[in-house]
């Protein structure tokens, strides 16, 4: 008698025939591979192996199959990157991206299909605000977060007066007005606003306009090469030892070995520093080096590893059933998640309600200093869940 298979029943009696109750589960990549963020997207997705790694090669019982696409960075290509994950490939979860305005576009792909999505860097204000949404999470920060903890730090430094520089696209404006907020709450005030389009690093004519306006201090949000050259030229301009130059920790993440002497005795804030020195993030760093012996254990690396929690806090509350979104979602949002970094939760919104930390460039590493800003929350502005 010739059988009728359902789908469903199809795929699940092919999963249980190798040996698991359901097929793998396809995770999709999003990712810069090339241009000024690549080294970030290698970064993440080494993390995010890892962890799966550390796991046996399965998360919650379950094989994971690998997809990936390279979105440059390049805000224009990312519905149709997206839609190769999406339908082309089928994937069951996104991972991605770095970019502020690819991830704008995933997250729209991402809400359209009702995929589930976990970007592990991108810190667009408006995805955990305005455009919050039940399936989309992050396993990082909001543009806001590194931004806010400081402008803290440099009214408490006692500077009165600084100049913003960065990109001209959410990232640089959402950092900027982020130290801008908390830095004039405490007294201080921003007295010009630098840009220059993405990923261009022509910063001479902007460096000559700090040196005029000779304002006590400098808060940037670069990252990736930019990162590397604009540290390099704001040493190479003479403005180093004049006017202290404070960052989003993405200044000086991944970046040092690149750096050097320019860099050293930087200031900048984040949610991962060198020399935290707990036995959660000495085993992970352990670990990272053993596997990626060219790479430091950077923040992007934290940040993909945390992503592969994320989904296994969902997976283990649904048996692997990745059919249960709801359910899933529901035990990704509650998860506390024991990250390198230090233990977090997710906000309403889906991002990380975490410690922010002052470090300082020493040598090779982004030394903690102290914490910032303790559980800092994003506040979630126009977020309706
Ligand atoms: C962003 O576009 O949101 C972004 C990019 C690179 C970073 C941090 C944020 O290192």
């Amino acid at each position: 008698m010739k059988k009728i298979f359902t789908h469903t029943a199809l795929a699940t009696a092919l999963a249980l025939s190798a040996g698991s109750a359901f097929a793998a589960v396809k995770v999709g990549f999003m990712l810069p591979y090339s241009g000024t963020y690549a080294k970030l997207g290698e970064a993440i997705e080494n993390g995010f192996k890892l962890y799966v790694q550390e796991q046996g090669g399965k998360l919650a019982g379950q094989e994971v199959q690998y997809f990936k696409v390279d979105d440059e960075s390049n805000p224009s290509k990312g519905p149709e990157n997206a839609n190769r994950l999406i339908k082309r490939d089928g994937v069951d979860i996104l991972v991605g991206t770095v970019h502020s305005g690819v991830a704008m576009a995933l997250a729209k792909a991402a809400n359209d299909s009702d995929t589930t999505l976990i970007i592990p860097n991108a810190g667009a204000d408006a995805i955990t605000g305005p455009l919050c949404s039940k399936n989309v999470f992050r396993s990082s920060f909001s543009n806001w977060q590194p931004g806010y903890a400081m402008g803290a730090v440099a009214a408490e430094n006692g500077d009165k007066t600084a100049v913003t520089i960065s990109w001209n696209y959410a990232a640089g404006k959402e950092s900027t007005d982020g130290f801008k907020e908390s830095f004039e709450k405490a007294g201080g005030k921003v007295v010009k606003h630098l840009t220059l389009p993405f990923p261009n690093v022509e910063f001479q004519p902007l460096l000559t306009e700090i040196a005029s306006l000779k304002p006590d201090a400098v808060y940037t949000f670069f990252a990736g090469g930019g990162a590397v050259k604009f540290v390099q030229d704001y040493a190479a301009a003479g403005l180093k030892d004049s006017i202290p130059l404070y960052g989003a920790g993405f200044l000086t993440d991944g970046t040092l070995e690149a750096q050097g002497a320019s860099a050293q005795g930087l200031q900048t804030a984040l949610h991962y520093a060198d020399g935290l020195d707990t036995p959660r993030d000495n085993k992970f760093r352990e670990d990272y080096i053993k596997n990626f012996p060219q790479l430091p254990p950077d923040v992007y690396a934290v940040q993909g590893y945390d992503a592969a929690q994320m989904l296994e806090a969902g997976l283990k509350a649904v048996d692997g059933d990745i059919s249960k979104k709801d359910a899933m979602r529901d035990a990704i949002r509650s998860a506390k998640i024991d990250s390198p970094r230090g233990e977090f939760t997710l906000s309403k919104a889906g991002n990380p309600v975490q410690d922010m930390y002052l470090r300082k460039v020493e040598g090779d590493k982004n030394q903690f200093v102290k914490i910032a800003v303790e559980k800092l929350a994003d506040p979630a502005r126009g977020c309706k869940l």
